[in-house]
């Protein structure tokens, strides 16, 4: 299911505030809306988008904005940068498996925002709650 407008604003907004990641990678980016709108609101940034189900990867790729760049695969397989913004909207399963990740690479410096689910046994540095119906809340970890 794609994040929501609202959800994806709020996204936006904490973004705002770290301008010094000049790449930001949406973990599992589905058909790619959530990539298109960081895109659209951070020209100057570098987006990059993973998915690994092939049909919503296609149709992302159509998209083809000049600051996105979409890799089909498991994020899971790829190592996690250091200096960088996560964004995800994950199952809370795929959170535990990407928290363990995390442990795995250990890297340094950066943020990961997550739409709705946080990160177990993480403190959330900040936390928003989308101008939706849901209220949907949106995590904010620096690590
Ligand atoms: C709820 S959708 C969110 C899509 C998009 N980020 C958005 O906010 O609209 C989650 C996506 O993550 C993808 N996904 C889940 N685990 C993944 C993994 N390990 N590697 C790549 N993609 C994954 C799923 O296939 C799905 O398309």
């Amino acid at each position: 299911m794609p994040s929501l407008r609202s959800e994806r604003e709020s996204v936006v907004s904490l973004l705002e505030d770290y301008p010094q990641f000049s790449s930001i990678t949406d973990l599992g980016s589905g058909w790619g809306g959530l990539a298109e709108i960081l895109a659209e609101n951070f020209p100057e940034r570098s987006i990059q988008g993973i998915e690994s189900s092939i049909i919503p990867f296609l149709c992302s790729k159509l998209k083809n904005h000049r600051n996105v760049n979409y890799t089909f695969g498991n994020f899971l397989s790829l190592p996690l940068q250091s200096h960088q913004a996560y964004v995800c909207y994950l199952s809370p399963e795929a959170m535990i498996r990407l928290r363990k990740k995390f442990e795995t690479d250990q890297p340094e410096q950066g943020i990961l925002i997550s739409i709705a689910f946080s990160m177990p046994q993480w403190t959330a540095a900040r936390r928003l709650q989308a101008a939706s119906r849901l209220k949907t809340a949106i995590y904010l970890y620096e690590f």
